[in-house]
């Protein structure tokens, strides 16, 4: 059933909204509306199943390695030793980011969200390597492994930057995630945590047709280049309803302050009507498989590291919500616990959701080619709400006639 919505007066109208011409009836957020084919990522909400490609999230955070599945995801089949040697390599020398790039950095306020920054470097990559050749393979494997490469090192520049510092240089002898923890955290990383940031990049690479996967595939449809394509990906999934929610889940468990308050918290928000940072899924009725994974992962890094405090309100918000909000299919998602983990791994919260980005780019550029295969340009439709035939008055009788 559509859910309501509102004219353009504000009033609320409820039930079956139709087109006058298409009679297609209006889905607020085209829930539930397929816009394409794919055959890139498969969920079932109601039996919390997620794959990629056709093998089982579970197995490939478990067992592959974060580009491994960027190829996979990308090309449509796991690579072999060889091609998978071959991306890993492609992907280290193109690691670095100009001197114009970090330069251009500089002159962005330090107190803008590193998302922001994100979405003006990764969109300025098109101008450095603007020849739109789509058509050609060469052209897409070249821009899938610069994205891929460059995004790490851009949002562990800005890091830096926007305390007045120079970037650190990327390390050829470290690893994809063990190099961004690097760059990040100034230090090498203990092999543990690199592999734990690896596996969390596997479980947030693809979502199927998510906000910012969308807003790929609508700019891919108009055959501009991949960096603007992910430059406005990127800009979706930075909305506290997306991606954003990450870094607001460790601000609510604060808030919250230890898990005998939990239930109070809960009460007065359902009351107020406030969305529950890290809880509900479009898709899922269930709780998300990625927060089954990601809370383990915190678990194998708290039993390493020390625990957090705020694990334990998290865990004592997401009992009381099984009752309160789990009869409505409301239960944890993957931003739930993903703070967690990537504040015991050394990345400021307001990083959360660029290192969100760093791993969703992998999905946004398998949709980018998909939608490539088969283009045609989105352009919806739309129920017009507002006034008809109005005259227009000259500017100095409007008051008079409106009375004002
Ligand atoms: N807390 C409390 N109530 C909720 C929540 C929540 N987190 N999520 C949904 N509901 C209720 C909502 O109030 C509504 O109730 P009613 O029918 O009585 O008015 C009902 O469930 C349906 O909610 P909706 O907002 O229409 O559902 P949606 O499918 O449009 O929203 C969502 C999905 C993810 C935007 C929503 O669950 C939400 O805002 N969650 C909190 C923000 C969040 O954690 N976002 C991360 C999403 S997962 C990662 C990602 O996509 O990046």
């Amino acid at each position: 059933m559509p859910r309501s919505c509102r004219d353009a007066v504000g009033q609320e109208q409820v039930g079956e909204i139709r087109h006058d011409r298409s009679g297609i009836s209006f889905r607020p957020g085209l829930e539930g509306v397929p816009v394409t084919q794919s055959a890139i990522c498969d969920i079932d909400g109601l039996q919390g199943r997620l794959a990629y490609r056709g093998y089982p999230i579970a197995e490939l955070s478990a067992h592959s390695s974060f580009l491994e599945t960027t190829y996979l995801l990308i090309w449509g089949d796991l690579p072999s030793p060889q091609q998978l040697r071959d991306f890993e390599a492609e992907v280290q020398m193109h690691r670095r980011v100009s001197f114009r790039v970090r330069d251009m950095m500089k002159c962005f306020p330090a107190s803008g969200h590193p998302m922001d920054a994100l979405q003006s470097s990764a969109a300025s990559l098109g101008l450095f390597y603007s020849r739109r050749a789509i058509d050609d393979p060469k052209y897409v494997y070249n821009a899938v492994v610069r994205l891929i490469a460059k995004i790490p090192t851009m949002v562990a520049a800005f890091k830096l930057i926007r305390k007045g510092q120079d970037p650190i240089q990327p390390r050829d002898d470290l690893a994809y995630s063990a190099n961004f923890l690097y760059m990040l955290t100034e230090r090498e990383p203990d092999p543990l945590a690199a592999r734990v940031l690896d596996r969390c990049l596997i479980l947030h690479a693809e979502h199927s047709l998510n906000a910012s996967t969308f807003s790929a595939r609508v700019t891919a449809s108009t055959l501009t280049d991949p960096y603007a394509v992910v430059a406005s990906a990127v800009g979706t999934l930075a909305g506290p309803l997306h991606g954003g929610a990450n870094e607001d889940v460790l601000a609510m468990l604060e808030e919250i302050g230890s898990p005998e308050h939990a239930g109070d918290y809960l009460d007065e928000a359902i009351a107020s009507k406030r969305k529950v940072m890290g809880f509900g899924h479009r898709e899922y009725r269930v709780k998300d498989p990625r927060a089954v994974i990601l809370q383990g992962l915190a678990e194998e890094l708290f039993a390493r590291f020390g625990t957090d405090e705020m694990y334990d309100v998290a865990k004592a918000l997401e009992q009381a919500a099984a009752t309160r909000l789990g009869p409505k299919g409301i239960y944890p998602n993957v931003d739930f616990y993903s703070g967690l983990v990537y504040r015991k791994l050394g990345i400021p919260r307001d990083l959360f959701t660029p290192v969100f980005a760093i791993s969703r780019v992998a999905g946004w550029l398998a949709h980018w080619r998909e939608q490539l295969g088969a283009n045609r340009i989105f352009r919806p439709s739309q129920i017009y709400t507002g006034p008809q035939n109005r005259t227009w008055i000259p500017s100095d009788e409007r008051f008079s006639s409106t009375g004002a």
